[in-house]
């Protein structure tokens, strides 16, 4: 009998996702002519009355390597498990579809639902997707590597124009609680202060670096995470969105640093807030071969019949790890990383000591 996989994309996009879809369906097409089921819209096109569905052939994924977002449609809002009608109307579609597995590729909230449905009887492989890189048990997700290269190319545009005007500029990057982002494109963007929602600044400490720099470089670029807080301070909430199973929008500390950082200084402070300019376009070559693994394992795992599994990558290596185990926290930049080191010992501030 033939087997039938759905397959959708949860939460935010991200750069990959569609090189994801291109691996899954493909290596399940050739490898045992499975039907392969793209849902559209997320979650969401399972929970609506009519499922939106459709059928993936090898020419509706040809060509989608390289481009960025999901041709199947996400939504960060659908959440099967906000009540049991909606539970149930998700699993009564997915036997009404004949499917016999579903592959969701998602982040952490889209792994929790995932989880959810796996233990009421669907069979469920997970493939960890964000830009984010906080997914507990994968050390690197795809769209890591395309959002760090647009961050990084953010940066050494602001570098010119912060020389020119002798500003500070400070530059907010995505990552929620995780300062990957924020980390990693600081570093590569030579900025001179890097704030990370793991370690709270002190904004003395972020002034005195500005002000030693006014006298000597005459200008600074601060890189920060939508995350950061001040010691003693709150996290910059955006917006709460009541329905998404990720309520808390985060976004606007680079706003909030400027207004106290600006009496503070000679120089005028300015600042950038990248915002969703970071998940959108094609991805690097980077995370289209890891996108592109984690497809191809995906679909192993569902030809091997291990389910309730989420793809990961670990010490290099592709392997696999149980929902159960990734579904709680989050993976944040642990405080002995050897780039915090390295950070502090070529003179970057993390804004936490006076120099
Ligand atoms: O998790 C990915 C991410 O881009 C975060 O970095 C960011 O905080 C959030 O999603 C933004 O979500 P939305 O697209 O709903 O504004």
């Amino acid at each position: 009998m033939t087997m039938r996989i759905g397959i959708l994309t949860g939460g935010g996009d991200c750069p990959g996702l569609n090189a994801v879809i291109r691996a899954v369906a493909k290596s399940l097409l050739r490898q045992c002519g499975a039907q392969v089921i793209g849902i559209e819209d997320g979650f969401g096109g399972l929970m609506a009355d009519t499922p939106r569905v459709r059928e993936l052939t090898w020419e509706s994924v040809s060509g989608i390597l390289m481009r960025g977002g999901t041709i199947l449609g996400t939504s960060n809002r659908a959440n099967p498990l906000r009540s049991e009608a909606d539970t149930e109307r998700v699993l009564a579609h997915a036997r009404a579809l004949g499917l016999q597995a579903l592959v969701v590729i998602g982040g952490d909230g889209s792994m929790a639902i995932a989880h959810g449905l796996a233990q009421r009887g669907l069979p469920i492989v997970g493939v960890p997707k964000t830009i984010d890189n906080d997914i507990v048990g994968c050390e690197r997700s795809f769209g890591f590597d395309t959002a760090v290269a647009t961050v990084t190319e953010a940066i050494e545009r602001l570098q010119t124009t912060a020389q020119s005007h002798s500003r500070v500029m400070i530059v907010e990057t995505m990552g929620r609680y995780a300062g990957w982002i924020a980390l990693e494109a600081g570093l590569a963007g030579a900025a001179d202060v890097i704030l990370l929602p793991e370690i709270d600044f002190d904004l003395d400490a972020v002034a005195a670096v500005c002000r030693a720099r006014e006298r000597r470089q005459r200008y600074t670029i601060i890189c920060i995470g939508e995350g950061a807080k001040p010691r003693g301070g709150e996290r910059t909430v955006q917006q709460r969105i009541a329905d998404s199973p990720d309520p808390i929008r985060l976004g606007g500390v680079a706003h909030v640093l400027r207004e106290q950082l600006q009496p503070r200084l000679d120089s005028e402070v300015r600042a950038t807030v990248l915002g969703h300019v970071q998940r959108g376009g094609s991805p690097t070559p980077f995370d289209r071969v890891l996108a592109t693994q984690f497809g191809n394992e995906a679909a192993q795992l569902i030809m091997q019949g291990q389910y309730n599994r989420m793809v990961t990558l670990h010490g290099g290596r592709l392997g696999h790890v149980a929902l159960a185990d990734v579904v709680h926290g989050t993976r944040t930049v642990p405080l002995d990383h050897p780039l915090l080191r390295a950070a502090r010992q070529i003179g970057v501030s993390l804004g936490d000591t006076l120099a």
